[in-house]
């Protein structure tokens, strides 16, 4: 008979040396594989005289819970301590303190693009985008513009093509069509981005940014745009009361179409915004016109609702008193740093747009 106390004494003094889960999987298969050094004494009960075998099992049994059970712990707390080593390696300090000179400003059109966002999404508004290549088609005909309209003409527009059917987006309203095209009503959408005109002067720059908003529902009415853009103003600019006119206009997209004043004065030669007797033009607005609605497949019978179209550097000029907007593109870093925003400052329509 072969003697379990002796297997027992030499597992245990290669079980001490142990101390990875590969090893231990192989001293498992040395003693209990299929021709193992256990399993075999297994093998042999068949051989033995009855009054031997009963014995023997019972031993043989013992020395099988032992040395499983000594396995699976030592399992188990290979397994632990590998945990506890990993928790360790990949742990990061976050109570470091941020580095005090670090460098980098947000763009004021970013900003203002960030607080715009804001503000709208406190109505109901989500942001959608468009490219800045856009079909003529998307860009003219979906909107109602006749063949012949002036913004069609060459020293407007940038055309990317001979037969003029791709262009750089001279507004954002091409973004209504794709939105409406690829959903179903109501829509409430804001878009900020790139625009492009053949244009350059101190008010002008050849790429400038507008932002669109469109609404669109069952009964939306011209009411619900004055108290949409009223709203805004007042949000954007941070000031309680603001004059606000709808002069009469066209757009081929809207009808009624109508431009929006804000009443302002100036105060040692700074502009303020919301009272006084003059009056800055800030957005293009309108009732969505029913061929563009019938272009982009929604039922003008049962939906409506308003437009509009601002310019984003404008207002960021206003809103910080930037007078040139060329500097806004012309990547000077001494602008940036006297102009820019902290880019750790989320606006948030909560704590403060802008401080
Ligand atoms: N797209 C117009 C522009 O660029 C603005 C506008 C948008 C007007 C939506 C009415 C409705 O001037």
């Amino acid at each position: 008979m072969s003697d379990l106390n002796y297997i027992k004494k030499e597992f245990e003094e290669k079980f001490v040396k142990i101390n990875s889960k590969n090893d231990l999987q192989n001293l498992k298969s040395e003693y209990f594989g299929k021709n193992g050094i256990v399993s075999s004494e297994f093998k042999k009960m068949g051989s033995l005289d009855e009054n031997h075998r009963k014995d023997f099992a019972k031993k043989l049994n013992l020395l099988k819970d032992d040395l499983t059970n000594l396995i699976e712990n030592k399992f188990k707390l290979i397994e632990k301590e590998e945990i506890n080593q990993k928790l360790v390696d990949e742990k990061i300090d976050i109570t470091l303190p941020i580095r005090s000179q670090a460098s980098g400003k947000i763009h004021p059109v970013s900003q203002v693009i960030d607080e715009i966002s804001s503000i709208f999404s406190e109505i109901g508004f989500t942001v959608a985008e468009g490219p800045d290549v856009e079909s003529e088609y998307n860009n003219f005909t979906a909107l109602n513009t006749p063949e012949n309209h002036p913004a069609r003409d060459m020293h407007d527009t940038f055309y990317l093509d001979a037969n003029k059917k791709t262009l750089l987006r001279t507004h954002t309203s091409p973004v209504q069509i794709r939105t409406m095209l690829n959903g179903k009503p109501p829509f409430k959408i804001i878009v900020p981005g790139r625009t492009y005109r053949c244009d350059s002067d101190q008010t002008h720059a050849p790429m400038f940014h507008q932002l669109e908003g469109l609404h669109i529902d069952k009964n939306i009415t011209m009411a619900h745009l004055k108290g949409c853009l009223n709203y805004f103003i007042k949000e954007f600019f941070e000031v309680k009361n603001i004059k606000m006119r709808f002069r009469p206009s066209h757009f081929p997209f809207t009808e009624p179409s109508a431009e929006v004043d804000i009443g302002y004065k100036l105060e040692d030669n700074k502009i303020v915004i919301g009272e006084g007797n003059k009056w800055l033009e800030i957005l293009g607005c309108g009732m969505v016109h029913p061929n563009v609605l019938r272009n982009a497949k929604v039922n003008s019978k049962q939906f409506q609702g308003y437009a509009f179209g601002m310019g984003i550097d404008r207002l960021a000029m206003l809103k910080y008193g930037i007078n040139d907007l060329r500097a806004f593109f012309e990547t000077d870093y001494r602008w940036l740093n006297h102009y820019g925003f902290d880019p750790l400052d989320v606006p948030t329509n909560y704590r403060g747009l802008s401080r």
